[in-house]
């Protein structure tokens, strides 16, 4: 089954927002199969953002998600990267729609609460960094 990564960034943290979030995608009815609240290190940043760093903001990113506690998840279900990132809107919160976690909580591109894995190759490029096995569960979920 499809799996992908999502992380609640500090920004989320800081306002309270993470049970709000997990709920979302509890109710939608992806199956939650790791979860943790984390540090995030510098060379973990460096590593998970590698894809920006010749971006004028890399630094900015860097200092943000290192700046306090995420709240890194793994979530299951059928087509649950494109569902996920369809429920998370689009990375700037201004643009993203009512209804979107982006949309209805964020509202500057740095700071926009959320983050997930956008294709399968990303999903478990992210998962291996930020979980060891013992970390996922796998367990049977009623519907
Ligand atoms: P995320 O999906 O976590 O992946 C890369 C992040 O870069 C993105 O969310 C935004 O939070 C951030 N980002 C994109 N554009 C900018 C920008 N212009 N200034 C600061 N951060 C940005």
């Amino acid at each position: 089954m499809e799996q992908t990564f999502l992380m609640v960034k500090p920004d989320g943290v800081q306002r309270n927002l993470t049970g709000e979030i997990v709920n979302r995608f509890e109710r939608k009815g992806f199956k939650l199969v790791g979860a943790k609240l984390m540090q995030i290190s510098d060379e973990l940043a460096k590593t998970h953002y590698g894809e920006h760093k010749d971006k004028p903001f890399f630094g900015e990113l860097v200092d943000f998600i290192t700046s306090g506690p995420v709240f890194a998840m793994i979530w299951e279900g059928e087509n649950v990267i494109t569902a996920a990132r369809d429920m998370m809107g689009k990375t700037n919160p201004l643009e993203a729609a009512p209804g979107t976690i982006r949309g209805d909580f964020g509202m500057t591109v740095g700071k926009n609460i959320i983050h997930g894995s956008d294709s399968p190759e990303s999903a478990e490029k992210e998962i291996n960094l930020f979980f060891n096995d013992h970390e996922v569960f796998a367990y049977t979920k009623q519907d």
